[in-house]
């Protein structure tokens, strides 16, 4: 039977109870609105953990847009209910509960945070990594599951765990997509069922295009904002604005 637990003192106390095992705890962590990516990396971490966690926080320090985080959707009753069956804990913390010095304590990483999408979201990733850092704190799991779409994020939370000597395996989930392509992500929804049949071109020019300016010319040319399209480490990625929603994606070389 599942159990949601919303306070760092109660999950603390769980935590304190569960008892070693050969697998471990496999932590999936979110910021809800779950769709089949995410059902993806519950699936794997059930198969590879002997408990399987699930956090569900919309982290207000990595929106450097307010009025992103005001529209984030929280779908707490739908999420359970994926995520039932899979997880055996959900931990959905307020806040306040995250946050008790007010965010004066951070990580900042130097250089790969400060390009590509940091560069479009100022402080973005000093957000992501100090709550997946205070997660894995609160944790304590062998595995961490997260997304290739995200791409930047994966390789700086996988730098952060080395850098810091944390003993968990940061494992990289390939990226779920729609039939035509378009990578699953929470913010699909806000997009109008022209854009989102319109936006299965996004991949589909990022893995056809021989270099990244002919990419960013046919992504142009084919009615998105492009903010960027970047070769590197053997991926392509980009990110594209349309009908105002910023999509980020990446394919490999
Ligand atoms: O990828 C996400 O959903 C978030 O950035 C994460 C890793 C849960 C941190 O808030």
């Amino acid at each position: 039977m599942m159990r949601t637990i919303t306070s760092i003192a109660e999950w603390r106390r769980v935590r304190a109870e569960l008892p070693a095992s050969p697998r471990g705890i496999g932590f999936v962590p979110t910021m809800g609105n779950l769709h089949a990516g995410h059902r993806a990396l519950l699936e794997r971490a059930r198969v590879e953990s002997d408990v399987t966690v699930l956090s569900i926080f919309v982290n207000p320090t990595q929106f450097n847009d307010p009025r992103d985080l005001a529209v984030y959707p929280r779908t707490l009753p739908e999420d359970l209910a994926l995520a039932a069956g899979l997880a055996d804990y959900v931990f959905a913390p307020t806040p306040a509960e995250i946050y008790p010095d007010e965010y004066r304590f951070r990580v900042t990483e130097t250089k790969l945070a400060q390009e590509l999408e940091g560069a479009h979201r100022p402080g973005h990733f000093d957000g992501v990594l100090t709550v997946v850092l205070r997660l894995l704190h609160l944790v304590q799991p062998r595995r961490a599951y997260f997304g290739e779409k995200d791409w930047q994020q994966l390789q700086l939370v996988k730098d952060m765990t080395a850098a810091f000597f944390l003993p968990v395996e940061i494992v990289a989930c390939a990226t779920v997509r729609e039939a035509n392509g378009l990578a699953l992500s929470s913010r699909n929804a806000r997009l109008s069922a022209g854009a989102r049949a319109a936006a299965g071109a996004f991949s589909e020019i990022l893995r056809t295009s021989p270099d990244a300016a002919t990419a960013a010319q046919r992504l142009t040319a084919a009615g998105f904002g492009v903010d960027y399209v970047d070769d590197r480490a053997g991926v392509r990625l980009g990110a594209i604005r349309i009908e105002g929603t910023r999509l980020i994606d990446n394919v490999p070389l």
